[in-house]
């Protein structure tokens, strides 16, 4: 092994990433008094959190009755009841001074005619327990995780944190099981640096790109999960991947669910208003998993749209260019490039893709990392913290509700700083690591900037996407799991043969797409080991040959560990049933009405 230079820095605590969760974590240090370092491979206002759209729920109230019992008993009944209810009650309460918080910070929220902030009706969101439809998602316009991911990195700046900017984490550095630093790489200088945190805050995103056909930004690889998996720790409920309806068909770019809550409507080739026989009740704005199932079933029964009968329609015409324009031009710029579309015309064809992760690295509702250790399910890793995509807190359980996500990244972003205040104090010194430390982590970095196999890091990742698109996807059986596992596994396998043809440190993109890869694969063979082992349908794991939900046996969280020949071995957790306080009196109904 080629011998390499190590600069060191020390801070109390370190944030891998830079979207929502990590510049609210980050700032959300500095103003407590800890001194924060955020290291992040792309510029952070280029995070993915930018492209969320149609907006971040909260029960406000501003534009009809809510609380915010309604919005935890939507997002128990949304999960399928895999979400941890103690979680649930964390989010959803602790929602509502998120969001006037956010406001206080400059977020351009959209506005009602009291100067109130707006708020849209989104899947999934009720109010008197799935009685009636509640405007929850407070929106700036559909440009919502654009405005926020701003004003965040306003705040972030006006703090005094420090921004490693374009680096690259590569591994995890552990000492006596306490996460005590990252190793990254400086990729415009191509340079080695070690950061040394008493707390490592993993908020790096989901691994979309472990498909072909996604809404996530092509820097969506996974890498903290990919890290942690690499540190002999598990990820949870891995099986449950959502597919948002509406990505426009061929492109994959995200359409708004804010448009069917400003009244859009689908349709199939006999112009049938399908989600009516589907979710009489909730209709086009039932969950997502409900709807792309539906959309599914008509293309699969020959009632897609197209030349090929393979999409469907997203119809906003109606609606008229003065609402388009005031409330979705984004998505109006967006079908115009991507689809040829006049949305005040025509229809936008769409198609259910591959849009966020519910599995993650475990955690608790403050974002310490978890794992199960002996009898104890809730065994917390010292130093080490998770949050955002990259975490399965679980507050989404087997199914995400739309505007629940960017939620998420403000609530436990803000929940890891406090916690992080609680335990560490300001300044404690680091102990030195033993001169070896990082002889693992450099090993396997060194071995892939020099692997020399024949077979390009761009052909093994077109192999993992194709067979993840149609082995792990909307509908599942054993027959296509099974094969989809001795598939992706060789896959995994054939990574053993990759070639990096760049041995430069300097900008060296060849290298960085194949450390992407890496993380990508293990996580990729962690989703469809953890689909094939659950018989039973929950949530966005839809198993034809196990249609039902089965809450006497299943009603738990898988954990997932894949070790370095991509072997996966499993343990369960139980969901957390109880909640933080008595203020929560309803016990949601199980049974599924939609
Ligand atoms: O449809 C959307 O605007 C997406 C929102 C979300 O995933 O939360």
């Amino acid at each position: 092994m080629e011998s390499y230079k190590v600069q060191q820095h020390k801070y109390d605590v370190i944030v891998v990433g830079a979207g929502g969760a990590g510049l609210r974590a980050t700032f959300g240090l500095a103003e407590k008094g800890l001194k924060a370092a955020c290291i992040t491979k792309v510029f952070p206002t280029r995070s993915h959190t930018v492209a969320a759209q149609g907006g971040i729920s909260a029960a406000l109230g501003n534009m009809g009755e809510d609380d915010w019992r309604f919005h935890f008993y939507d997002t128990i009944k949304g999960s399928d009841w895999l979400g941890d209810q103690d979680a649930i009650e964390y989010m959803c309460r602790e929602a509502i001074p998120a969001i006037i918080e956010l406001e206080h910070y400059g977020v351009p929220f959209s506005r009602t005619e009291e100067g109130k902030i707006y708020q849209r009706p989104f899947g999934g969101m009720t109010t008197h327990y799935g009685q009636g439809t509640a405007q929850r998602t407070c929106a700036a316009a559909d440009r919502t995780g654009h405005a926020i991911l701003h004003t965040l990195y306003q705040q972030a700046l006006a703090h005094d944190a420090t921004f490693f900017i374009e680096y690259f984490a590569i591994d995890l550095v552990f000492e006596d099981g306490k996460c005590v630093g990252v190793l990254a790489l400086d990729m415009n200088e191509g340079t080695l640096h070690l950061f040394r945190g008493h707390a490592v805050v993993m908020a790096t995103g989901g691994y979309g790109r472990a498909y072909f056909s996604a809404t996530s930004a092509h820097t969506c690889t996974g890498d903290g999960g990919g890290m942690v998996l690499r540190a002999g720790l598990p990820l949870q409920d891995m099986e449950f991947v959502q597919f948002h309806p509406t990505g426009i068909y061929g492109a994959g770019c995200l359409i708004t669910e804010g448009v069917r809550g400003e009244g859009g409507y689908l349709t199939n080739s006999e112009g049938e208003r399908f989600m009516e026989r589907y979710a009489p009740n909730a209709k086009d704005l039932a969950s997502r998993d409900v709807v792309s199932r539906a959309m599914t079933i008509e293309i699969r029964e020959g009632r897609g749209v197209g030349p090929n009968k393979d999409h469907i329609h997203l119809n906003l015409m109606h609606l008229g260019p003065e609402v388009i324009g005031e409330r979705l031009p984004g998505i109006a710029e967006s079908a115009r490039i991507f689809a040829g579309v006049d949305v005040t015309k025509e229809p936008i064809p769409v198609l259910p893709t591959v849009h966020y992760n519910m599995g993650g690295i475990p955690t608790n509702y403050h974002g310490e990392v978890v794992t199960k250790r002996d009898d104890d399910p809730d065994s917390i890793v010292p130093g080490l913290f998770a949050i955002g995509e990259a975490a399965c807190v679980s507050v989404h359980g087997a199914n995400r509700l739309g505007s629940n996500s960017l939620l998420d990244l403000v609530v436990f972003g803000r929940a890891v700083a406090h916690r992080c205040a609680e335990l560490i104090k300001p300044d404690t010194p680091h102990k030195d690591l033993p001169a070896n430390a990082l002889d693992k982590v450099l090993g396997r970095f060194d071995a892939l900037r020099h692997a020399n196999g024949g077979t390009p890091t761009a052909q093994i990742r077109a192999e993992m996407q194709k067979t993840m698109q149609s082995d792990a996807a909307v509908f599942r059986t054993g027959e296509t799991l099974r094969e989809g596992k001795a598939k992706i596994s060789s896959v995994y396998d054939s990574f053993k043969d990759v070639k990096v043809s760049d041995r430069s440190m300097v900008w060296n993109s060849d290298l960085i797409e194949t450390l992407e890869l890496s993380n990508l694969l293990a996580q990729a063979v962690a989703t469809m080991h953890s689909a094939e082992q659950r018989p039973e349908s929950r949530g966005a794991h839809a198993r034809e040959d196990f249609p039902d939900r089965d809450d006497h046996d299943w009603q738990k969280h898988t954990l997932v560990w894949i070790d370095e020949a991509g072997q996966s071995s499993f343990d369960f957790r139980p969901v957390h049933m109880y909640t933080l306080t008595d203020d929560v009196d309803v016990v949601p109904p199980k049974k599924r009405v939609y």
